[in-house]
């Protein structure tokens, strides 16, 4: 398993370009399956997942094509599929296969998709998504650890869904069962993020009617058929903020491209109560530099609009360097705290109670061999491994390249001490 060897303490300095949001391109890779004819994908990150992705549309007989020039662009056309099915050897891997499940129900009306299991950050059901799916005339059994779904008639029908709670890919799934059942489907309680507001836009080009984007009341009227499109994924704000970070915590210069600032309202503003200069370029581009003084700063992890799940490790390791208290708050899930042993492993002074930690700083890091949980949990070591003297190793990096589109090359080229180290070098 390769690792990365990071040598702390570089102000990082210069520009780094943003890579398209993987769970935007996740979704539209899904939505890919509504239609026979070719969908085109623009900006698609090249992170692990979304090969996974790749393999599980191929799986189903989905033609995948992917070019590399400038950026990575995915062609998808499913005239026909023959699997509706997602195997346990893919789900398992990434949880997010779950998303094919919404389009297979809309286009073939049966569909088997391995249960995904809990993970590192907590149970992660999908029951909500399955309660929706059966309000609109699905009928759903698990056996040997699959959900096995049949339309009771050829058509998914209509129906007012109230999400018990939000849940992003619950929205997602339902959006595109929706956009080819009969009659109207309104969605309450649905998620607001962009990446659920840049799968309608994308749904809408492939002739989807949808109301309500970015509100939490969506509104669909069926039609019988969708057709392809071209689409171009938004750029990822989790990357942005971690990067956000990197060049707060390292005192630096970083002028960020590519980004869409709007996304990111709760996470600047945060940044900034902690004293951390944060400035808007223009519409895509952001400049951060280290801040005078880093101060403590109360944070509480929210759905979108506010201060995502998603940058909560990144906040922790910013929050190690700051003067005084930070209270983290995490109420999406219920285990998202691995990383905080081991940054505390490299010095930080953090107490965790339940959903609850409590950062003391600022402490002065010191590197060591850590592991990464998640994705996320990952990034946030990768930060911590940035301002600690000495060496930080990184075991399981895995984690972090299904997300993080060549990471290790964007920080050095801002002039960080990061390597891959691969497995058998190692
Ligand atoms: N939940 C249920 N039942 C359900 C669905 C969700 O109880 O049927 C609960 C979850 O257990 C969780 C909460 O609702 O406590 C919210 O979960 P949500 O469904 O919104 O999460 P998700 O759709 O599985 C997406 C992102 C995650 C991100 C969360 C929250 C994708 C592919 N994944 O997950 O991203 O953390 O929303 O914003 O979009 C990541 O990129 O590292 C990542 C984990």
């Amino acid at each position: 398993m390769d690792k990365f060897r990071i040598k702390g303490g570089k102000a990082l300095r210069g520009t780094v370009e943003i890579s398209g949001a993987k769970n935007s391109a996740l979704p539209a890779m899904a939505a890919a399956l509504l239609t026979a004819e070719k969908v085109t994908l623009h900006n698609v990150p090249k992170v692990r997942d979304l090969i996974t992705m790749a393999k599980l549309l191929a799986f189903m007989d989905a033609k995948v094509s992917v070019t590399e020039v400038p950026a990575s662009d995915y062609l998808i056309e499913a005239p026909t599929l023959n699997h509706a099915e997602a195997p346990y050897e893919l789900v398992k891997t990434m949880r997010a296969s779950i998303l094919t499940l919404g389009p297979l129900m809309a286009r073939l009306g049966m569909a088997r998709v391995s249960l995904p299991g809990g993970c590192a950050i907590g149970a992660r059901p999908v029951d909500l998504h399955l309660k929706a799916l059966e309000q609109m005339g699905v009928e759903i059994s698990t056996s040997h650890g699959y959900i096995e779904a049949r339309a009771s008639k050829r058509r998914l029908k209509g129906a007012h869904i109230v999400f018990e709670k939000i849940t992003v890919t619950g929205t997602e799934n339902i959006l595109m069962a929706a956009a080819l059942a009969e009659g109207e489907t309104v969605l309450e309680n649905s998620a607001r993020e962009p990446e659920v507001t840049d799968l309608v836009a994308l749904l809408r080009k492939m002739g989807a009617k949808i109301e309500g984007e970015g509100t939490s009341t969506l509104r669909i009227r069926g039609v019988k058929k969708l057709h392809g499109t071209e689409h171009t994924v938004i750029p990822d704000r989790i990357e942005t903020g971690t990067f956000l970070v990197a060049g707060a915590i390292t005192g630096g210069d970083l002028t960020i491209k590519n980004c869409a600032p709007e996304h990111l309202g709760a996470v600047i503003a945060k940044m900034q109560q902690a004293g951390v200069p944060i400035e808007t370029v223009n519409k895509t581009t952001l400049r951060v530099r280290g801040a005078q003084k880093l101060v403590g700063s109360d944070m509480t992890t929210e759905e979108y609009p506010g201060f995502a799940t998603d940058m909560q490790a990144q906040y922790m390791a910013l929050a190690t360097q700051a003067e005084g208290t930070s209270v983290i708050t995490e109420t999406i899930f219920e285990n998202r705290y691995l990383h905080a042993s081991e940054m505390i492993r490299m010095g930080a002074n953090i107490s965790v109670d339940g959903r609850r930690a409590v950062v003391r700083g600022p402490a002065q890091l010191s590197g060591t061999t850590v592991q990464a949980s998640d994705l996320r949990a990952s990034a946030g070591l990768v930060l911590a491994g940035l301002v600690a003297s000495g060496e930080t190793f990184i075991d399981r990096v895995y984690h972090i390249d299904r997300g993080y589109e060549g990471i290790v090359e964007k920080l050095q080229g801002v002039g960080a001490h990061i390597e891959r180290v691969h497995a058998l070098a190692s």
